[in-house]
């Protein structure tokens, strides 16, 4: 009997959004399978998360490592592929949009495997972005596509997709995140790191940010602007690590590195920061419902949502410092407005369609 499920991951921000989807389709008694593709390998990059999120160990993985987009992409579909013909899953699951994502669309596609999307839709419109370009594939081969908010359904839509394949489901990652809220552990993290009361969290990674020594040194005059006021802890990701290291980011004494945290470590750090400065994704959607004032360094966001309905700002690397203070200046709201859906359970919803489109 061929499995009924495969999912498949392989970089950090895959596992707190497959670990809601796999917990419900669980519940419901469904056969699945986890392949990790290895594009994210080291413990903190990894292994930690599958402890700390309760996913189950991956019954496979590739091990596929660093490369080159082509390199890695590749890697991906070749070892998939070998994979996928032996276990004719019944429906592949993907999640987000890194290369793992897109690897494993383009084989399922044409090993003619039914392709469900997690995060689907999301468009920044920049091309320049590896991640859309993952985006635009994998959502033009899926057959369920699970929207995380309502502009993600608009672009679906407005590029052709039959409206029975769009499931607009709320957001696995803020499932992930209000699960765990209680374990969050800010004065713990404070100490363990020794942090003052009030604090900047900073994650970067992106190409665009951390790649070119160039963008790089703007981005630590950026953040050594912003550390005049307050600390900034960095839990640096292994691409930006060098680079920022040679650029003089962490020479400033109010600049700090450590190294990636586990999830609860990371959330309890954001959730006690006065504010985060950020090129992450994720972390657009986690300070939302934290109600953290979050600056993207990016000029645009595929999570508009995050601005609309949450505390997000798109940023220029020499407005940070500025911007930061206007955020601290702000009176916090009493309450946040959250977007639809965000509500903790996209995870059921999820395994209800893919329960009876099986
Ligand atoms: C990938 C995703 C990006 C996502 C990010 C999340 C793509 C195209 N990019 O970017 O969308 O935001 O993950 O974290 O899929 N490295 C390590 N240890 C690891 C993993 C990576 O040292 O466990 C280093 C290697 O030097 C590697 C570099 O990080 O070359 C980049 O890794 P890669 O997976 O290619 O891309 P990310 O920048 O991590
Ligand atoms: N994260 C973590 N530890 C860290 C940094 C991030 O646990 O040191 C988590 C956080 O929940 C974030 C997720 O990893 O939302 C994915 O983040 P990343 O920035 O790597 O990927 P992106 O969302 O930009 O693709």
């Amino acid at each position: 009997m061929p499995v009924q499920v495969l999912h498949v991951t392989g970089a950090r921000p895959n596992f707190p959004k497959a670990a809601p989807v796999v917990r419900a389709l669980r519940d419901r008694g469904i056969d699945q399978r986890l392949i990790h593709t290895g594009q994210h390998y080291d413990e903190r990059m990894s292994d930690v998360f599958f402890r700390q999120l309760g996913l189950p160990e991956p019954d496979v993985n590739l091990g596929v490592g660093s490369g080159s987009h082509a390199a890695q992409t590749a890697a991906i579909m070749t070892g998939l592929e070998a994979l996928l013909l032996e276990e004719r899953p019944r429906l592949l699951v993907v999640y987000g949009d890194v290369n793992s994502t897109l690897a494993a669309a383009l084989v399922a596609a044409k090993l003619e495997i039914p392709i469900a999307h997690v995060e689907a839709g999301l468009r920044s419109f920049n091309r320049a972005m590896p991640e859309e370009i993952n985006r635009l594939v994998t959502d033009r081969l899926s057959d369920l596509l699970f929207a995380t908010s309502p502009d993600a359904v608009a672009h679906l839509a407005s590029e052709g997709v039959a409206a029975d394949r769009i499931h607009f489901v709320g957001n696995p990652m803020i499932d992930t995140l209000l699960a765990n809220l209680e374990q969050f552990d800010v004065a713990g993290i404070r100490a363990a790191v020794r942090l003052p009361e009030s604090y900047l969290v900073a994650t970067l990674h992106r190409p665009a940010n951390v790649d070119d020594p160039g963008d790089a040194a703007e981005l630590a005059k950026a953040v050594h602007a912003a550390a005049e006021d307050l600390p900034v802890v960095i839990p640096i990701h292994p691409r930006g690590r060098a680079s920022l290291a040679a650029a003089g980011m962490f020479d400033h004494p109010q600049v700090r590195a450590v190294d990636p945290l586990g999830y609860i470590e990371f959330l309890s750090l954001v959730r006690g920061a006065a504010a985060v400065i950020t090129d992450s994704g994720g972390v657009q959607e986690e300070t939302t419902i934290l109600g953290i004032p979050c600056l993207t360094l990016r000029p645009d966001t595929e999570r508009p949502v995050t601005i609309t309905h949450g505390t997000n700002e798109l940023v220029e690397r020499s407005e940070l410092a500025t911007a930061i203070r206007a955020a601290l200046g702000r009176p916090r709201p009493a309450e946040t407005v959250t977007p639809p859906l965000w509500d903790g359970r996209a995870g059921e919803r999820i395994a209800r369609v893919i329960t009876s489109a099986l």
